[in-house]
């Protein structure tokens, strides 16, 4: 066999670009080996997201950085592909004249095609979306790195059109798996030693809705879905993200408590707390809504671990507004949340609305936002110390040596000291002290 190229990427955004950086690396087996550093690569892909303004800048200050290689190794390749490929297409490749491949989402499965013609010369930009596109499964040669957790995607795109989103504009229409694809790629995850499944796409709860055009095959819905994945032997943990809340459906909430591998743990975007400006960011579901998606939750399972999305800043949004938003995090009492500065996205509606909040009052929403939800985050993990939890352990530790760290099926981090043999297994762990966004616990003989 030659000798294999060395490939390096580097990976931005949703876990849905995570799992099209590892479907690249699986698409290249044969050719390439990943490399932990871009000096040494033959072939360097930069897997972009354009969600905010800041997430796209990450892509220019970083191509600027293998220019530099570039022009010391002129065989090296430079790919990038992603939402921001998707987004700016053949822009790219007249802005960075050092950059040899632009591919859009959908693009990606093109990849081995593209280098084995390589010798051939010319640049290539694929960024066409297909309505009737359908997610190839590509089949891993070896195991990843560390398998215990592993993400299939169930869908993707996504119809909302929430104003603000650049999501349905980069990677189009929302197109469901057919489930015989899932299933395939959930017991290859198995088989490769994963004990916990994340079902991925923008919307998961429409699943089945709509695949090319057509309703997937007697359209099962997730809540079906969920119930198929969770009879898979070796599932020990499922999990999915991410809910809409207008289409969290009865039947999916149901699941909880009642489907043993399913963990006590939901993402559930909120965005703003007040139903006034949820209306101009066509959410589609009042403040009081989505209260109520959290009362059947909650009543479905009391111990449930509820994280959420918020956007401050959004064009219109009052102090009054605003202040709906804190009340609402007080109101449901999250675990954990990511809060982001309204960012105008070139296209959507909301970047054309009028009265655009000053830079001045979203930094201080924000700040007011993140220090309200230290406090109430504080509380909530407080509550777990003294108790028993079950972790599964993902990782070697960050806390330092002798430590491995896991998390708890409420998706709780948890540092804890014990040895690498444990990576992969289950274990009890006490809960000894809540740190601000993870645990502390001690190994349970
Ligand atoms: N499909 C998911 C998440 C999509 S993107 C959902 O519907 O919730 C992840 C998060 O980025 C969103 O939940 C939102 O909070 C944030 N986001 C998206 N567009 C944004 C923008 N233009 N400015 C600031 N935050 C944004
Ligand atoms: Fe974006 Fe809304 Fe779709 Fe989520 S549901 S990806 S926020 S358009
Ligand atoms: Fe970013 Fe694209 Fe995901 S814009 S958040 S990588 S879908």
């Amino acid at each position: 066999m030659t000798e294999r190229k060395k490939l390096y990427i580097a990976t931005f955004g949703c876990q849905m670009n995570d799992y099209d950086s590892l479907t690249m690396r699986r698409l290249l087996s044969g050719t390439h080996v990943t490399v932990a550093d871009p000096s040494e690569a033959d072939l360097i892909i930069i897997n972009t997201c354009s969600i905010r303004e800041k997430a796209e800048n990450k892509l220019y200050s970083l191509a600027g950085r293998y220019r530099a290689l570039k022009k010391k190794r002129p065989d090296l390749k430079i790919a990038i592909t992603g939402c921001v490929a998707q987004q700016e297409g053949r822009r790219l490749l007249d802005r960075m004249p050092y950059v040899d491949i632009v591919l859009g989402p959908q693009g990606i499965y093109s990849l081995p095609g593209i280098l084995s013609r390589e010798a051939a010369g010319g640049r290539v930009c694929l960024n066409r979306l297909d309505p009737d596109f359908s997610i190839p499964v590509v089949r891993a040669a070896e195991p990843p790195d560390n398998p215990v957790r592993a993400s299939v995607t169930i869908m993707q795109g996504c119809d909302n059109f929430c104003t603000y989103c650049i999501v349905p504009y980069v990677r189009g229409r929302e197109i469901s798996r057919p489930e015989e694809d899932i299933m395939t790629e959930v017991r290859q995850a198995v088989e490769h030693g994963a004990r916990e499944i994340v079902l991925l796409g923008q919307n998961v709860n429409s699943y089945g809705r709509r695949a090319g055009g057509r309703p997937v095959k007697g359209n099962p819905g997730f809540a079906s879905l969920l119930e198929k994945v969770n009879k898979v032997p070796g599932v020990e943990r499922l999990r999915f993200t991410t809910s809409h809340p207008r289409d969290l459906d009865e039947a999916a909430i149901s699941c909880y408590g009642r489907l043993e591998s399913l963990c006590e743990h939901i993402h559930l975007p909120v965005q703003s707390g007040s139903t006034a400006v949820l209306k101009r960011m066509n959410r589609h579901y009042s403040r009081e809504e989505y209260l109520e998606k959290i009362a059947m939750l909650r009543k479905a399972c009391p111990d449930i671990t509820i994280t959420t999305d918020i956007i401050v800043g959004f064009p219109g949004e009052t102090g009054e507004d605003f202040l709906q938003t804190m009340s609402l995090l007080e109101e449901v009492r999250y675990d954990q949340i990511f809060v982001f500065k309204y960012s105008p996205r070139p296209g959507t509606p909301a970047s054309g609305f009028d009265e655009q909040v000053a830079a001045d009052v979203k930094t201080s929403r924000i700040e007011a936002v993140l220090r309200l939800q230290e406090k109430i985050g504080l509380e909530q993990y407080a509550r777990m110390e003294g108790q028993i939890c079950e972790i599964l352990v993902e990782d070697v530790g960050k806390a330092g040596d002798g430590f491995m760290q896991g998390r708890t099926r409420g998706n709780h981090v948890v540092h804890f000291r014990g040895g690498r043999e444990l990576l992969g297994s289950l274990v009890d762990v006490r809960i000894v002290r809540a740190c601000k966004h993870s645990l502390r616990g001690e190994l349970v003989q």
